[in-house]
């Protein structure tokens, strides 16, 4: 197995080869997926069959070279395996039929929790025995997933949900004490099917503003805490500097965005991975050779650095920019 990445994630890369992975590295941008995506109405029918995930987590692995492999799934697999049952309405993103905007509260279904997300399980085994580079198994934060079940979409404003927290934060606490204790099961049984690797996604941390310890951070730490030692974590963030938070974080690992500042993190004792604006795909192919040398020869002694994008790739870009990008690193880094 390819072990770049892993050792990155160990801080123990020996320089100058830069392991990269791409955030939504599967999705629409890719013909292949659209192709397989026409064949099913609903996306949730689509990922609960273990054979189209391994095809789809496959995909990029084929196309691009690339040093890990991410199990193709969704974040909002643990509120639809809750019961909150999820759609994806075209155009409009993620519609949840129970949320916390329109009722009083939620029975969260604990106790089928593992049952009805298994199919997740199943596809990270059969991924695994399919790849030869490291797995990311992945799961939302407890904040993340909150957003989504409060709102019951993604969020249009968020002074409800911040009013909401102020208001009920004993009822907020309990239901993120919930989907805290489920992140970790359903963390641990992906590292028993196979996962190398958890990445943390949370996504909505920028909501939070002086309380995103108490709301976010505490909640991911626990997590952090309840797998330390069997596999390396990533904590990925959107919408807040965490270079201020660095000294009450658990995580060794970051994911950071476009917005931050990479030089904020690079010195410190962790590996840092992403801040590239997927955007920056839609350059041209001169520009997009000369942003390669300039990563290459700020990060290649880096034994902490994981080349990714900030965000998730959008469906928009164009495949063959990536390629040219990827190749023209990886020429760099058999030099
Ligand atoms: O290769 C990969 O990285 C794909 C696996 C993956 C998906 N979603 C598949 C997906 C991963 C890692 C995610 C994470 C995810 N999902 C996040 C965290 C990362 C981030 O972008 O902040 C979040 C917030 C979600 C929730 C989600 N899933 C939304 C809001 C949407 C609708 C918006 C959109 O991009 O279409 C999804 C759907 C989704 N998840 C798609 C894919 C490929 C597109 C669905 C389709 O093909 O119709």
């Amino acid at each position: 197995m390819n072990n770049y990445f892993l050792k990155a994630l160990n801080q123990e890369n020996e320089a100058p080869y830069i392991p990269v992975w791409l955030l939504r590295q599967a999705g629409r941008y890719m013909p292949e997926y659209r192709e397989v995506r026409s064949q099913y109405k609903d996306f949730f029918e689509m990922i609960k069959k273990p054979e189209i995930c391994k095809e789809l987590t496959l995909q990029p692995l084929n196309a691009f070279d690339l040093d890990a492999a991410i199990t193709f799934t969704d974040i909002l697999t643990i509120p639809d395996a809750l019961g909150l049952k999820v759609n994806f309405v075209k155009g409009k993103g993620p519609i949840f039929e129970k949320s916390l905007s329109s009722m009083d509260k939620l029975d969260l279904n604990t106790n089928e929790f593992h049952d009805k997300i298994q199919y997740v399980y199943s596809a990270t085994s059969l991924i695994k025995e399919n790849v030869n580079v490291p797995l990311i198994g992945f799961t939302g934060s407890p904040w993340t997933l909150f957003v989504y079940m409060f709102y019951g979409q993604s969020p249009k404003d968020f002074k409800s949900i911040q009013s909401y927290i102020s208001e009920n934060s004993r009822d907020a606490e309990r239901y993120l004490q919930i989907l805290t204790d489920c992140c970790i099961e359903y963390a641990k049984r992906q590292v028993q099917h196979g996962a190398d690797c958890i990445q943390i996604f949370d996504s909505w941390a920028g909501i939070l503003e002086n309380n995103y310890v108490d709301f976010s951070l505490k909640y991911v730490n626990q997590i952090y805490e309840a797998l330390n030692g069997e596999v390396p974590l990533i904590l990925y963030n959107r919408g807040k500097l965490l270079s201020t938070f660095i000294h009450e974080s658990s995580f060794k690992a970051y994911s950071i965005n476009s917005s931050d500042q990479i030089e904020n993190y690079i010195d410190e004792d962790i590996t840092i991975q992403g801040n590239l604006n997927p955007d920056f795909f839609k350059k041209n192919e001169e520009e997009i050779k000369l942003k390669v040398h300039e990563i290459f020869t700020k990060f290649k002694d880096r034994k902490n650095y994981i080349f990714n994008v900030g965000e998730g790739l959008t469906p928009d870009l164009d495949p063959e920019k990536i390629k040219i990008f990827l190749k023209t690193l990886r020429s760099l880094n058999s030099q």
